[in-house]
């Protein structure tokens, strides 16, 4: 049948499209033979996509949900965005990011509610193999103490709690003040949910910030620093943990601190 299916797709023009279909029914068919799939299990598997499809509007996006879960998500980014080593990996950037986040003064907080345990970040941007970037654009977003983002719930954070734009000084560096991000669970009430609970795995994220950081001349980045203490560490729900974006939120008595440094590469041909 796949054979059958790759001799009509001969007729199509040659392009990515057909390229592409081409390979997802090969693998489709390999699949369902494998299997051995019933016309019962046939019928489970489209409500399953019917129902993503009825969870998937302007405020939530299923689709996007099951392709960070099954890991597709972020092995897309791995693909389209490989950083050598010594640069810092790039991730998604999540359903939470908004691009428009307040310009701050360095030693700003982003608390607008002062709710949560103080957290002082500090950090620098570098060159890959170079120095250190004067003036790039470090944005940052992350959820509260209770894991959740200021877009999540309007009516109980302030507008653009959480969020902030800086500029890195002459040194490469920037800092700011916050609260302490708890991790959180990604939406549990929608099929996705229920496929994973099915299997028993968790829909976990370990606490983390959100960065993206912007240099003349170099590759955005777009990434996170994950608190390495965190019980879900080695279990994050769209498998976005890599080594090197693990940190130590170090407990003061003032509350905790976070050094993170970032190594953007050089804009690279093609
Ligand atoms: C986030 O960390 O904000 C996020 C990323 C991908 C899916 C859901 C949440
Ligand atoms: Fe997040």
């Amino acid at each position: 049948m796949a054979r059958a299916f790759a001799a009509r797709l001969e007729h199509a023009a040659p392009s990515r499209l057909r390229e592409s279909v081409g390979s997802a029914v090969e693998t489709l068919h390999g699949l369902v033979a494998g299997l051995g799939l019933t016309p019962a299990e046939l019928r489970a598997s489209v409500a399953f996509l019917t129902d993503v499809g009825h969870h998937a509007d302007d405020r939530r996006q299923e689709w996007v949900l099951l392709a960070d879960v099954l890991g597709v998500s972020s092995l897309v980014e791995d693909l389209s965005a490989p950083r050598p080593a010594g640069a810092t990996p790039n991730t998604v950037a999540g359903p939470f990011y908004r691009a428009d986040a307040p310009d701050l003064p360095a030693g700003a907080t982003i608390s607008r509610d002062g709710k949560g345990e103080p957290l002082a970040v500090s950090g620098r941007v570098a060159a890959l193999g170079g120095g250190p970037l004067a003036g790039a654009v470090v944005e940052v977003w992350q959820a509260n103490g209770e894991g959740r983002y200021e877009n999540q719930e309007p009516d109980r954070q302030p507008e653009n709690n959480l969020r902030g734009r800086f500029r890195t000084d002459t040194q490469g560096r920037f800092a700011f003040r916050s609260v302490m991000p708890a991790g959180y669970a990604l939406p549990a009430d929608g099929p996705v949910g229920r496929l994973m609970a099915a299997l028993g795995l968790a829909l976990q994220r370990p606490a983390h910030l959100h960065f993206r950081v912007t240099a003349n001349g170099h590759e955005r980045l777009t990434t996170h620093v994950f608190d390495r203490d965190d019980p879900a560490i080695d279990g994050d729900a769209i498998f976005g943990v890599k080594p090197e974006l693990k940190v130590e939120f170090r407990c003061t008595t003032a509350g905790r601190t976070v050094d993170v440094d970032f190594v953007l590469c050089p804009l690279r041909q093609g």
